[in-house]
């Protein structure tokens, strides 16, 4: 067994220029909601839209750069490509192979997985054993989501549509230098299909017959992301501080040695109900969810970033990430960064 440790090297993150308020959403949409209801229940205040034209690999290449520039690594040493989504740019390749072109870094593997709201931890979890085997050596993770294209914008589908933004997130994962005392702990994960349905898109898929694209996808709705909201709300306020925990005890550590929490942003209100069960103060749990909304995949890579950049995120912190998301999956990850 090799005894190389591994770290997240950088981290970066990428947001299409384009606001899109609450008020946008009444306003451009005529969806029939509002910012007083989107803040009280959410704490979402905008989130940002792509334009015609840019893809969801695009997003990707310029949070990689960024990453790649934080940990100080050239595209050229980059030896395997994890991407997770659940917004690809088309339904096969995977869009790590749409990525690998545009970003220029030819023969380079390339994988995609479909972990939703958890795929960050997911990734994180393979990265850090493939580093510590000592196979790979600058690993880029990316996670990276259009929402905008595949959210029913009207007032049908307001309760999932006012939540998600577009945005990708990107860190870069290889092994620790002698002395170092950064260090990816563990990652631990898990998974409840018994809730597949609770938080899906249905089609199109391959379980329809005779076509994989029922012809009455639009009037059905089958073709929006579809939720039980209130179940998925219970379940991540439940799921996210048992995994927390579950991560501690791994290492015998306590709540009160984590100095930050940059959890995963599906509603304020969850983040919130999670703080409180952890006893963890305000000041150390970071949210980003205001300005960007559900950003899927891409938000814990977000939140690093925004917290490095606000001096909130230094050197030496025990940092906790924790997710929940469709599937159910859900995760948290233990890092000294
Ligand atoms: O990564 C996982 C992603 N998803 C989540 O984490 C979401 C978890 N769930 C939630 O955050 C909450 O369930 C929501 C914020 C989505 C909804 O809050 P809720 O308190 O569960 O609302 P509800 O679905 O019970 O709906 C309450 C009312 C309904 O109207 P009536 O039937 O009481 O007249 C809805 O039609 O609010 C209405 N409503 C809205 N009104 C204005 C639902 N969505 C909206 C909206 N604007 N966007």
């Amino acid at each position: 067994m090799s005894n190389v440790r591994s770290k997240i090297m950088g981290v970066g993150y990428y947001v299409p220029p384009r606001v899109v308020t609450n008020d946008d959403l009444v306003k451009l949409y005529g969806i029939d909601t509002s910012d007083e209801w989107i803040q009280q229940r959410t704490g979402i205040q905008q989130r940002h839209y792509v334009d015609p034209g840019v893809t969801n690999a695009d997003l990707a290449v310029e949070a990689s750069k960024k990453a790649l520039d934080a940990a100080g690594v050239k595209k050229e040493e980059i030896d395997f490509i994890l991407y997770a989504t659940l917004s690809p740019d088309h339904e096969f390749p995977g869009t790590s192979c749409f990525f690998q072109a545009k970003f220029g870094i030819p023969g380079v593997p390339a994988m995609d997985i479909r972990n939703q709201c958890t795929g960050f931890l997911y990734l994180l979890s393979m990265a850090n054993a493939l580093v510590r085997t000592g196979q790979y050596k600058r690993i880029l993770v990316i996670g990276s989501e259009v929402h905008s294209r595949g959210l029913d914008l009207s007032t049908q589908g307001r309760d999932v549509a006012v939540l998600f933004g577009d945005a990708a997130g990107a860190a870069v994962v290889g092994p620790c230098a002698p002395g170092d005392q950064s260090e990816i702990l563990s990652v631990h994960l898990h998974a409840d299909g018994e809730h597949a349905k609770d938080l899906w898109l249905e089609a199109p898929g391959c379980a329809f017959h005779p076509f994989r694209l029922p012809k009455d996808a639009l009037e059905t709705r089958s073709i929006y992301p579809q939720m039980n909201g209130k179940t998925v709300f219970l379940n991540a306020v439940r799921r996210m501080p048992e995994v927390v925990l579950e991560a501690l005890k791994h290492h015998n550590l306590k709540m009160s040695e984590v100095d930050l929490v940059v959890p995963h942003q599906a509603n304020l209100r969850i983040n919130e109900a999670v703080a409180k069960f952890l006893s963890v103060p305000e000041e150390k749990f970071f949210n980003t969810i205001q300005r960007f909304g559900n950003t899927t995949a891409a938000t814990i890579p977000i939140g690093l970033s925004e917290a490095a950049a606000q001096g909130k995120l230094k050197k030496g912190m025990l940092v906790a990430m924790p997710a929940f998301g469709s599937g159910f999956t859900w995760g948290a990850a233990l890092v000294r960064w």
